[in-house]
């Protein structure tokens, strides 16, 4: 079977495609694992020196033509994944529904031509949130985005369920938390602080904290992320129902909290170069993301979350090799 991942070049896009050569195995049409046959990535960017197993096609998504040539008829899952991220969405607004919706309207409408419908996972976000809610969002909340990023994620997720409504594709889309830690450099997501808070003191560097130490956030590792990924497209269509979106399950940290955590695993030294510098503008978009949720419906599809806060800081120094 043909897999297809949109913003394969990314963070989470391009371990998706590391942790499915590994398996070699996905769900096909009957629910049966069939094996990979291959791995194509389209994104506008890549890694230096990618896996040669996998395929790389550079191009943009907001262009259904290069969109339609980069997908093989025989396609059987999707993972969608290209996005321009929270502030970068909110900064450029017209960048933001040319990647975000038109990028993924042409994603779906170049599904409609393949030989069969796909599984399509889409990455939505608990952005999708927002305004007055209550203090714990479960899975009866109706989503009422206030920002450009939350409103086109929403719109996606509606795109992706009317589109398995008419057979076109068998979507399933993810509402994931803020994933933490990321590796690498600082991205423009209004949330990368919450990454950057460990990743950069532990890699000898200071980090600026853009929000008040009492902000509270919703996050979830990578590692669970992928599991939850291919969790959600190996699900049978009939776990979904009506309903393909789900709020994926995660744990609440506050920044304080994952400040006096870091000092704990790593010492006052590491701890120490967190600095809480806020920044309206962040502070105040950060804090329109709900940070407590109940996620019956995403626990009872099988989607697990962390324990805590400090299990995610020594998976982080373990599979980066730090020396503390
Ligand atoms: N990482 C998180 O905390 C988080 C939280 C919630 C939702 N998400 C969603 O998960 C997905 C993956 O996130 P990520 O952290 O890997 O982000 P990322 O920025 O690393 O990956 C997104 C990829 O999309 C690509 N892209 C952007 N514009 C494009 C275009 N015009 N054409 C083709 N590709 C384009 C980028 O080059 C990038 O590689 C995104 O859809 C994001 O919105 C992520």
């Amino acid at each position: 079977m043909k897999v297809f991942i949109t913003g394969g070049g990314g963070f989470l896009g391009y371990r998706l495609a590391l942790r499915l050569l590994e398996r070699k195995t996905l769900a096909g049409p009957d629910g049966k694992p069939e094996t990979i046959s291959q791995i194509k990535l389209f994104d506008a960017d890549f890694p230096p020196n990618p896996d040669p197993r996998l395929k790389c096609v550079k191009g943009d998504i907001a262009d259904a033509d290069v969109v339609e040539a980069a997908l093989d008829r025989d396609t059987a899952s999707i993972f969608h994944l290209a996005a321009v991220v929270s502030a970068h969405a909110e900064a450029e607004f017209d960048v933001g529904y040319q990647v975000n919706l038109d990028g993924t309207r042409n994603l779906l409408e170049a599904s409609r031509d393949l030989d069969a419908p796909p599984r399509l996972v889409f990455a939505s976000s608990l952005a999708v949130f927002g305004g007055k809610l209550p203090a714990v969002v479960d899975d009866s909340v109706t989503p009422t985005p206030q920002t450009s990023y939350g409103t086109q994620k929403v719109i996606g997720e509606y795109l992706v369920g009317d589109y398995s409504r008419k057979g076109m594709i068998d979507g399933r889309s993810l509402r994931l938390p803020t994933i933490v830690v990321r590796p690498g450099k600082p991205n423009l997501a209004s949330t990368s602080f919450a990454s950057g808070m460990f990743r950069e003191p532990l890699n000898g560097m200071v980090c600026e904290v853009p929000v008040e130490d009492s902000i509270e956030m919703w996050i979830l590792s990578p590692g669970k992320v992928l599991d939850d990924f291919i969790h959600a497209h190996d699900l049978p269509a009939s776990a979904w129902g009506t309903n393909r979106a789900v709020t994926l399950p995660g744990i609440t940290f506050s920044v304080k909290e994952g400040a006096e955590a870091l000092r704990r695993i790593a010492g006052d030294e590491v701890a120490g170069r967190v600095m809480f510098k806020p920044v309206e503008r962040i502070n105040n978009m950060v804090r329109t993301f709900p940070a407590r949720f109940r996620t019956d419906r995403g626990t009872a599809m099988g989607f697990r979350a962390d324990a805590d806060i400090g299990g995610i800081i020594k998976d982080y120094i373990a599979a980066e090799g730090i020396k503390l």
